[in-house]
């Protein structure tokens, strides 16, 4: 080894892991906690052992870690050709004012894949579609097998509220490039409300529940070519880790026999591999995922938001830490194994932002879009939840729901909530929107349908009944105006006044006076519904108006169609949109706009008549149904 080589070593391995480091990939799912993710330190050092080993000694100018090289030189730098796989190609997200997480995924081409060549990418991004001139910034990072050849930059220093675009390209061979792809950075938290978005309201799409063998994901393509949404809010189950046709039995009522279910082989949707254990199960899956055209679309337009679902801390229907609960699949994972894996391979594959270990696996967080709203992603699932329904627990769990040292988000998470809550007030944002996994209204349903009468499922913030009070009289306690939260996990959708259960005391269900906000509550983008796998209208109606006569803050239930919601939302009022898709058997852009919902600024209700007085779907509390 000649002395320059020596030093070169020295002086590199002495953390100046710059180009792994930068692919914040390595990082899944903790920024801070090598032994946890990826040492890059020990990846460099492999890399230069391999060098050093089996290579001709290079010449020091060329060395791939030195910026400005042009990696020609370099055996150990990938330079067969990358394949941006059409599968899983451009991605953004997590979008703050000055930047944005941008993701693809490059693999080598051809045969006889290295499993310790880096390969090196590049990211360059522009103001304009048409990449003139000189990038706005730029920036190289290596990947490789270790993160499944995936690629995630935070590009930063960028101006507020303004649309960019990016590609990516192979270091070695720069005429190698990705689409383009659009993004957007988020307005400064001090931009005042009606200059959001230059004065348009800005609009979000809300989904959640995407599985794939249950049908094709046109949600997403009807969100991203008909609509005008710039930020997509994902509220969880983005991925199934089931292989069947999607059983709905998480949720308590199956109002049809299970085997209505869907037959995904018969609309091409059959998903590869296993019920998911291993990190190789994870990354195959969301692989196959990002295949769907409408998704590709969506991705590769706008910013996405995304928060997790299923589960509890300690354990899914399926799997837990006891002997029996390791037995679920073949590798014989049990339930910590298997939520690493599972939260190794969403931080690799989703540009959400990496975790700290201070904070176990915290996910939840806040966005200050301008003074117009902050948008606040809860954890109401894995972070510190007490034993939820899994099914073969509701007996038990029914039987705690009243406990007021029952804990939905954990004591952390709660004062937080409550404190982002009073912040945003304080700092005179218009709106608090809270995006979140699962229903917060009472769902009680009981004659023909629900006979005894029960609750939708204990899975869902009824389950948890002191901290949805507790949350509620924050609200009232603090005079916590325009307030709306998201919700998702439920296959239906339902849409409500916010108030306390059963109080028509302070909240009338006519007027809605003396509510607090509004939720809206989207049904699934392919998952089978509550009331049934593939009910018809006709049949799912009857169970909406049970619904919406027996829980006063229940304003409109639906429960056949599959779908998403948008917010458009500006400094006096929010319209939401419901969308139907027609027919998720094949992939299309066929729907309809189920009904539209306005809140004003001010109001912490619906505004009467809610939903303009009309639906094209599903049952409103002022139909006469009550
Ligand atoms: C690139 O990847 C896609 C998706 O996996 C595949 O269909 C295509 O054949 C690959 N292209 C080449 C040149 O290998
Ligand atoms: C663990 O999972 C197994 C298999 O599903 C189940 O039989 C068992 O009751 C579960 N145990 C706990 C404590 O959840
Ligand atoms: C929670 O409250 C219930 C009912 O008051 C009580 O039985 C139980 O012991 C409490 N659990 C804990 C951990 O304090
Ligand atoms: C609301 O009233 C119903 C019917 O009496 C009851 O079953 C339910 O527990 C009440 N909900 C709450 C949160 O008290
Ligand atoms: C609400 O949005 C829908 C869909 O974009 C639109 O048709 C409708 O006119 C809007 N309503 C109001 C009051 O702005
Ligand atoms: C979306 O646009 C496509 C064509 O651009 C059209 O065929 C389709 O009907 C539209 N869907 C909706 C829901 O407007």
């Amino acid at each position: 080894m000649n002395l320059l080589l020596t030093s070169l070593l020295c002086a590199l391995s002495i953390g100046a892991t710059t180009i792994f480091d930068r692919n914040l990939a390595y990082r899944s799912p903790y920024a801070d906690h090598p032994e946890l993710s990826h040492d890059t330190k020990e990846l460099q050092a492999r890399h230069f052992r391999r060098q050093n080993a089996d290579a001709a000694p290079f010449s020091d100018g060329h060395y791939p870690t030195f910026y400005g090289s042009d990696f020609s030189n370099s055996p150990f730098v990938w330079s067969g050709g990358i394949n941006f796989t059409h599968s899983d190609r451009l991605i953004q997200g997590d979008p703050l004012d000055t930047s944005v997480l941008i993701w693809t995924r490059a693999f080598p081409l051809g045969a006889g894949l290295d499993q310790s060549v880096p390969i090196c990418v590049s990211y360059k991004i522009f103001a304009s579609p048409a990449l003139p001139g000189r990038p706005i910034d730029s920036g190289e990072a290596f990947t490789s097998w270790d993160v499944d050849f995936t690629v995630k930059f935070e590009v930063s220093g960028l101006k507020p509220d303004t649309q960019y675009f990016y590609v990516f390209s192979d270091c070695t061979n720069p005429s190698t490039v990705s689409p383009v792809g659009r993004t957007r950075t988020l307005p400064s938290p001090d931009t005042p409300a009606a200059l959001v978005n230059g004065g348009k309201p800005l609009t979000l799409a809300v989904f959640s529940c995407s599985q794939f063998q249950t049908g094709w994901f046109n949600a997403y393509g009807v969100a991203a070519h008909n609509t005008s949404a710039e930020i997509f809010v994902h509220l969880g189950d983005y991925i199934y880790e089931n292989v069947d046709g999607g059983s709905v039995c998480q949720i308590i009522y199956c109002f049809e026999s299970e085997t209505n279910l869907v037959n995904s082989a018969s609309i091409g949707r059959e998903v590869l591999g296993r019920e998911l254990a291993t990190i190789h199960d994870y990354r195959q899956r969301f692989n196959q995922y990002r295949t769907d055209a409408s998704l590709l679309l969506a991705h590769q337009n706008a910013p996405w938001i995304t928060v997790a679902d299923n589960s509890w801390k300690a354990g899914t229907t399926d799997s837990n830490d006891t002997d029996a609960g390791c037995s679920f699949s073949p590798s014989g994972a049990c339930f910590t194994d298997r939520k690493l894996a599972a939260v190794r391979a969403y931080h690799e594959w989703l540009p959400i932002r990496q975790v700290s270990t201070f904070d176990q696996l915290r996910i939840w967080r806040n966005f200050q879009i301008g003074k117009l709203l902050d948008l606040t992603m809860l954890d109401t699932r894995q972070y510190d939840r007490d034993v939820t329904d899994v099914s073969y627990s509701w007996p038990v769990v029914a039987s705690l729901a009243t406990f007021s040292n029952r804990s939905l988000m954990g004591a952390a998470q709660e004062k937080w909530f409550e404190e982002t809550l009073i912040q945003s007030k304080d700092r005179g944002a218009v709106w608090r929107i809270v995006g979140q996994q699962i229903v917060f209204t009472q769902l009680l349903l009981s004659g023909a349908f629900g006979n005894p009468p029960r609750f939708l499922t204990a899975d869902d913030w009824d389950g948890y009944r002191a901290n949805r009070q507790r949350v509620l009289d924050h609200l009232y306690r603090n005079r916590i105006s325009n307030t709306i939260i998201l919700s998702g996990d439920s296959h239906a959708n339902w849409v409500s006044d916010l108030a306390h259960p059963n109080d028509t005391t302070t909240y009338n269900p006519i007027t809605g006076e003396g509510a607090i906000g509004v939720e809206f509550a989207g049904t699934a983008v392919t998952s089978p519904s509550a009331f049934g796998a593939g009910i018809s209208p006709a049949a799912a109606d009857p169970v909406s108006g049970v619904f919406v006569a027996e829980n006063p803050d229940l304003q409109w239930s639906e429960g056949s169609f599959r779908g998403f919601f948008t917010l458009s939302i500006n400094a006096e009022m929010v319209n939401c949109t419901y969308y139907a898709m027609r027919d998720i058997d094949s992939a299309n852009l066929d729907a309809f706009a189920s009904a539209q919902f306005i809140v004003k600024a001010g109001e912490n209700k619906l505004s009467r008549p809610v939903a303009g007085g009309t639906v094209a779907a599903g049952v409103l509390k002022s139909n006469g149904t009550t």
